[in-house]
């Protein structure tokens, strides 16, 4: 995210003048950090990836909100406009800059001293640091703190409670809580590497010898009983035309036959299969002769980019021989298991209309 300087500045703390650097706005107009003073500003340091549409962390963003203490405010909507956030809420927007996008090179983040890792900082008024957190990627303030540190910036009516922020110091908070939103998602998949860093490695399990039929061949594997087919077919007999798209069921990229019949082979052990006859993409062909459904595929344009298409043809040979409906729609409805991020589906359609008109 940020260059690593040969001079590294220590991270500036509480107390320290928060460094001057230019802001730039969307319309051109370029405006300093220091002609903010008198609002207190949230300075975020985060990963690129941020993407305040995605409703689980706009959800996060609403709950740091609804912590901290004064404020009642539902947020509605936000979008990311290049530089800026807009921030919509109930009676307005607001409209705040998001430092990420401010810094390509990385020479702000150096100032604060900060070097590749996570960071926020909470600006006062004045311009001083009055707080601030700095990690690696996959740190994260706490709520508490980050909540303790909004607070603090909300100016006082008198020296013991605390008042209602204003929608000036409530865009602060607001934009704090973003910040912070910025590193849960890190945290979120930090969190299970670490624990599998951690934690010790699982017992040895005695691999055992299982024969497949795969395409016609007889394999002898040893295995694992945990070694699902599609790991089998792909990492240990070397048959990478079955696909893992997302290894959970979902997608259809990993289907192949057994004893005829589509079967996810990455909800499948490798060894519940012995005596089965598997049939993969790589034996839909006979020799230089495609199999029709493939001949099809290619003369409609049944894919784009390919990766779901081995699924896409085993499901589609598959479907010849089930109740499958005479209309588009039935087809359809049969391939829905098959997932294509391209979206090729017209063409997925039409090749397996055109081998059920001509079988
Ligand atoms: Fe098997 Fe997606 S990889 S269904
Ligand atoms: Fe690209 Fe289907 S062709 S995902």
């Amino acid at each position: 995210m940020h260059s690593t300087l040969f001079t590294a500045a220590l991270p500036l703390v509480a107390g320290a003048a928060a460094p001057d650097f230019e802001l730039a706005q969307r319309d051109g107009r370029r405006v300093r950090l220091s002609e903010l003073r008198g609002q207190p500003v949230i300075l975020a340091f985060y990963p690129a990836d941020w993407d305040p549409a995605r409703a689980d962390q706009l959800a996060h963003f609403n709950g740091l909100v609804s912590q901290v203490p004064g404020i009642d405010a539902e947020l509605l909507g936000i979008s990311r406009d290049g530089m800026w956030c807009d921030l919509a809420f109930a009676g307005g927007a607001e409209r705040v800059p998001l430092l990420a996008d401010l810094d390509p090179g990385g020479s702000v983040a150096a100032s604060y001293g900060v070097h590749g890792g996570q960071a926020m900082f909470v600006v006062d008024a004045r311009g001083i640091v009055a707080w601030s957190h700095v990690g690696p990627a996959g740190s994260s303030p706490s709520s508490s703190e980050l909540v303790a540190a909004l607070s603090a910036l909300a100016p006082r009516a008198d020296s013991t409670a605390a008042r209602i922020p204003t929608r000036r110091e409530f865009v602060a908070t607001a934009l704090a809580a973003a910040c912070a939103l910025t590193l849960a998602p890190h945290l979120a998949r930090a969190e299970p590497l670490a624990r599998s860093l951690s934690a010790p490695p699982p017992p040895d399990v005695a691999a055992t010898r299982v024969t497949l039929r795969v395409n016609g061949r007889t394999l002898t594997l040893d295995l694992e009983p945990r070694v699902t087919l599609a790991d089998a077919l792909r990492e240990y007999a070397g048959l990478t035309g079955t696909k893992k798209g997302c290894d959970h069921g979902q997608c259809g990229a990993c289907t192949v036959h057994v004893d005829g019949r589509r079967q996810l082979s990455c909800l499948t052990f490798a060894a519940m299969h012995q005596g089965h006859e598997i049939t993969t993409v790589e034996g839909l062909a006979q020799g230089e002769s495609l199999h029709p459904m493939q001949a099809a595929f290619i003369k409609h344009d049944g894919f784009q980019c390919g990766y779901c298409t081995s699924g896409q043809l085993m499901s589609a040979t598959a479907l010849l021989k089930e109740p499958c409906g005479a209309a588009d729609a039935d087809v359809r409805e049969c391939m829905s298991g098959n997932l294509c991020r391209c979206g090729a589906y017209d063409g997925i359609v039409a090749a397996i209309q055109d081998v059920r008109r001509s079988a």
